[in-house]
Order: C-alpha cells, then structure tokens, then sequence
C-alpha cells in the first residue's frame, strides 16, 4: 500500500483529540527491559493501538501495545508501550507509522530502547549499549515507496541518526550506576528466530557489537523526518555461539528483570539530564 501524510495525520488527529490537545516534546519506544517504565510517567493519558485509526496493533509476546501521554523528568512525553517488529509480519513501511504519527504530533527526540545479544564478547549480559550506529545489511527499508516530502527528502543522511549530544549525555551518565555502559554498533536481524552462530561470527567481523530485531526501521524513519535518536540497548544474552549453550527467550526475559530496577534508573538520569524543550 502507499501510505500518504493524510494516513499518518488520521491517527495524529485522534490521539490529538482524545488527549485534549497533548503535545508532546519526546517520544520513547519502550522495548523489553523497559516495559513497565511508564509507569513513572505522571498525569497519564493512555491510549490503546486498537483504538487510534490507521494504527498498528502490537502481537509480540510482553509488549503491551498502548500510547501513554504524560510528563517524565519535566519532558512532555509520548511513551509506547509496545512496539512492533518485521518478525511479527509487518513490512517494513508498515512500520514507518509510529515515528511518524509521533513526528506529527510535534516530538523532537526520540528514545528507542531493546534487549539485544552481546556479539562483542568483553560484553556481559546485563550490561547496557548506547547505540553509536547500526547495520541493517537487507535492502529492505522504511523509507521505500512514494517518498512524503512533509517528511523528509527521497535520499537523505544517516551519518549522525544516533545523536551526539544524546550519547554523550548517555555516556556520561555511566557514573550513577552499577551497570556497565559501552558504546557500540547494534546489527539488525529480521528475526523471530536467533541468529545462527555463523552470523553472528559474521556480524563480528562486520564491526557489529550487539544483535537484534527491532530500532531500526524507527531510527531511520527518525532520520528521514529529522528527529535526534538515542538508542539503548540491553544486553540481555550473549549472542549464538559465544557461550556452548542454546538460546532461549526465557533467558532474555530473566536478565531484563535482573536489571529492570538499575537500568530504570539509568535512563530516568539521562531523562534528567536532557535538556526539556519546554521548561
Ligand atoms: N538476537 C536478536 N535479538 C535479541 C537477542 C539476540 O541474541 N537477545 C535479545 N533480543
């Protein structure tokens, strides 16, 4: 299907509407490791996908699959609950939809959050990545179709899609807290299935440091529209083949419990530590 700006402005219009006029300054995709995050958001308005008109509806396991508006650390924010994946059937331009609704409703930043494979073996799980840049080696892209110039242009930079100045502060927030914090290249897979160790050999050599399924098609829709990314990443396995052992998502979850109380407040410390739009 091509999609057009009138699409994407059906459901901003809605969650304009029913939020009496909320306009936030941040959007934050909330991954696993994070999913109960919004809960600190104050005075909430939440909003179901199933809800919002031209909106997609989250299957994966865990993801709750709702829009909650509110403030966190002074931020106007515009936090999904949920988020969607190409594993879970949707194409890639399907999955331009939440970035760009988010970029209608006036956001500015964008926090994206996931749990990943350390393919970077001084890596352990537990520990935290802020993503410096990413490899997604399939052509595919959520850009492609007719390009929306309300957008963003048909061929556009991604040289500095993960912010600087985002990373930085992330980075230097390393200090408040017990989780190891790197800074590295997170290699995109399609997923459901993990990676074969061959791959994740591959990604290696490749200049990968963390393997997962999600972040991508929002950072680049992010891009194309202009909006600063900063994206973290939970080490929440090490990837195929680096331990003698087979991967299992149960793994996955119990490590992003493990950590959930820490990682929660690392990220509300770089909450605070960015710069409010509004205040
Ligand atoms: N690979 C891909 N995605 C993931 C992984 C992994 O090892 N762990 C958590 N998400």
């Amino acid at each position: 299907m091509a999609y057009t700006y009138d699409y994407y402005k059906r459901s901003a219009d809605y969650i304009r509407e029913v939020s009496g006029g909320f306009q936030p300054d941040m959007g934050i995709v909330l991954g696993t490791g994070l999913g109960e995050y919004d809960r600190n958001v104050e005075n909430p308005i939440v909003i179901p996908y199933g809800d919002i008109p031209n909106f997609l509806v989250s299957t994966a396991p865990d993801h709750a699959g709702r829009l909650i508006l509110g403030t966190i650390q002074g931020h106007k924010v515009c936090c999904m609950s949920g988020r969607f994946h190409s594993y879970e059937g949707y194409s890639f331009d399907e999955l331009a939809a939440p970035v760009r609704v988010m970029k209608l409703l006036g956001i500015k930043k964008l926090i994206l959050t996931n749990a990943a494979g350390a393919i970077n073996t001084s890596y352990q799980a537990g520990d935290i990545m802020v993503i410096k840049d990413h490899i997604k080696l399939m052509g595919l892209s959520p850009l492609a179709g007719p390009n929306i110039p309300e957008f963003g242009k048909r061929f556009f930079d991604v040289g500095n899609m993960y912010d600087k100045d985002l990373r930085r502060i992330a980075l230097d927030c390393a200090g408040t807290t017990s989780l190891r914090i790197h800074e590295g290249v997170y290699f995109f897979f399609a997923g459901p299935q993990y990676e074969s160790p061959a791959e994740i050999r591959a990604a290696r050599i490749l200049g990968g440091d963390a393997a997962g399924m999600s972040t991508v098609t929002e950072a680049l829709t992010a891009a194309h529209c202009g909006i600063p990314v900063l994206g973290l990443s939970v080490m929440t396995n090490m990837a195929a083949g680096v331990l003698d052992q087979p991967l299992t998502s149960e793994e996955v979850t119990e490590t992003s419990l493990r950590v959930a109380g820490a990682f929660e407040k690392y990220f509300t410390e770089i909450l605070r530590r960015i710069p409010c739009e509004s205040c």
